[in-house]
């Protein structure tokens, strides 16, 4: 069986080597892929925005599945598309992609169907949100409604960052603004709790923590992710099922309702405070750099999860996982999440020896004339499995020192609230 892969983060290497371990696949594709997965599948260079020519990449090659990895495609209506040419896509449809897409469509259901999240209001133009922070008590946190790449969101501890905010929106920083979304600032611990779902049956698929801010002790700025870990410290039986039963099911009812169902990983970013969890935001897919945490626990043959999926059969499925914990240091290129240079060749990568449970992740590479160089912020991603958090980082860094690239940086502090 072929299968596809959209997209070209760690996260898109990670799915590709699980669908290597399955039994069934003889060949993987990625479009782009990155040269992690170059060693793995066949890169196709095809922008993924251009759903004319991967559906004719599709069709020419049969594929039988399609994986969709990044949001953009998956918010831009991919699986509508390619659902129409009787293609099968594991990724939710535009209409149930809003729930990433439209920050305030999700704050919407939230309010109809009782779903815990902070408290929030809707504003149209500059002059009514400022009226509305007048009276606030801060900090308030300031959000522009669209994808912003983890960028549209501002904490604000006082008036001024807040007005500066509402200004930078509505001025188009983040495109065409026509809403904002003005909420209470939760004060808690953050979890990523994910789920599998096939439209009708949905399986708890994990939980990790990951760590946003690019400095160490999680100051500076926000990131894709500087690491995470699998499983959160705060997960347990009670919490998931009130997460589950507070936040999930009720998100299922409400795209029912709208005479839809979610096909996919829905990731549910969320705040625990006090053993109660509140809903942040949802994204579609998987994390990255979650995914590569928990994709290497998964027992069961990955294909076969991904195929009962598309085929509404999830339920004859039986999840199983190692039970161990796993860890990912993300090597950054320096100037991240600013400015940084690209095509800076990363040295004796092959020659790296990885043991079992240990695991060198792409994102930000390619290949040139056999040569690996940096094509991005965050460049490869280190990942170990063991009993012990703490053995997984200390793996991890001395992994990291072996790599010899001089444009690099990483958090050496991953985990810090699980290990010290
Ligand atoms: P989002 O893109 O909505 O996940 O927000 C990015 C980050 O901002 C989250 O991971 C949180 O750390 C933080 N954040 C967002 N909304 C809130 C909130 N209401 N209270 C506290 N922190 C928040
Ligand atoms: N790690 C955060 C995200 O994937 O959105």
């Amino acid at each position: 069986m072929k299968i596809l892969i959209i997209g070209s983060g760690g996260r898109e290497h990670a799915l590709a080597l699980a669908c290597t371990k399955s039994q069934n696949v003889d060949q993987i594709f990625c479009i782009p892929g990155n040269a992690g997965t170059e060693c793995i599948a066949k890169n196709i260079n095809i922008d993924i925005s251009e759903f004319d020519k991967i559906r004719k990449f599709v069709q020419e090659n049969e594929v039988e599945t399609v994986i969709v990895g990044p949001e953009q495609p998956l918010v831009d209506g991919i699986v509508d598309y390619l659902n129409q040419f009787n293609i099968k896509v594991f990724g939710p449809n535009q209409k149930a992609s809003q729930l990433e897409g439209s920050k305030i469509f999700t704050k919407n259901l939230c309010k109809k169907y009782n779903i815990p999240t902070a408290n929030f209001g809707i504003f149209k133009n500059i002059r009514e949100s400022k009226k509305f922070i007048e009276n606030c008590k801060f900090p308030i946190v300031i959000k522009a409604d669209g994808l912003a790449s983890g960028k549209g969101v501002y904490i604000c501890k006082e008036k001024k960052e807040a007005e500066i905010a509402c200004e930078e929106i509505f001025n188009g920083k983040f495109g065409k603004a026509e809403n904002i979304l003005i909420e209470e600032f939760l004060d808690g611990e953050e979890m990523s709790f994910f789920i599998i779902s096939d439209g009708e049956t949905f399986y708890h698929f994990g939980t990790a923590q990951d760590h946003k801010r690019v400095y160490e002790g999680d100051k500076g700025k926000n990131t894709g992710g500087m690491g995470a870990y699998s499983p959160s410290r705060l997960e347990n039986k009670k919490l998931n099922k009130k997460i589950i039963e507070k936040i999930i099911n009720p998100t299922l009812k409400g795209l029912n309702d709208l005479n839809t169902r979610f096909i996919g990983f829905l990731y549910a970013g969320l705040m625990i405070i006090n053993d109660e969890p509140f809903l942040i935001e949802y994204n579609v897919r998987m994390g990255d750099p979650e995914c590569q945490t928990i994709i290497p626990k998964l027992k069961t043959d990955f294909i076969e999860l991904i195929n009962a999926c598309v085929n509404k059969k999830l339920k004859s499925i039986e999840l199983e996982w190692h039970k161990d914990k796993s860890l990912c240091i993300v090597l950054c290129s320096i100037g991240y999440p600013d400015v940084y240079k690209k095509n800076i060749e990363i040295k004796n990568l092959d020659k790296i020896n990885l043991e079992n449970n240990e695991y060198i992740f792409h994102a930000g590479t390619k290949k040139i004339n056999n040569k690996i160089v940096s094509n991005g912020g965050r460049v490869l991603n280190i990942v170990i499995r063991s009993e012990n958090f703490k053995k997984n980082r200390d793996k991890a860094i001395n992994l990291i020192n072996k790599i010899n690239w001089d444009n690099g940086f990483f958090r050496k502090d991953i985990g810090y609230k699980v290990i010290n």
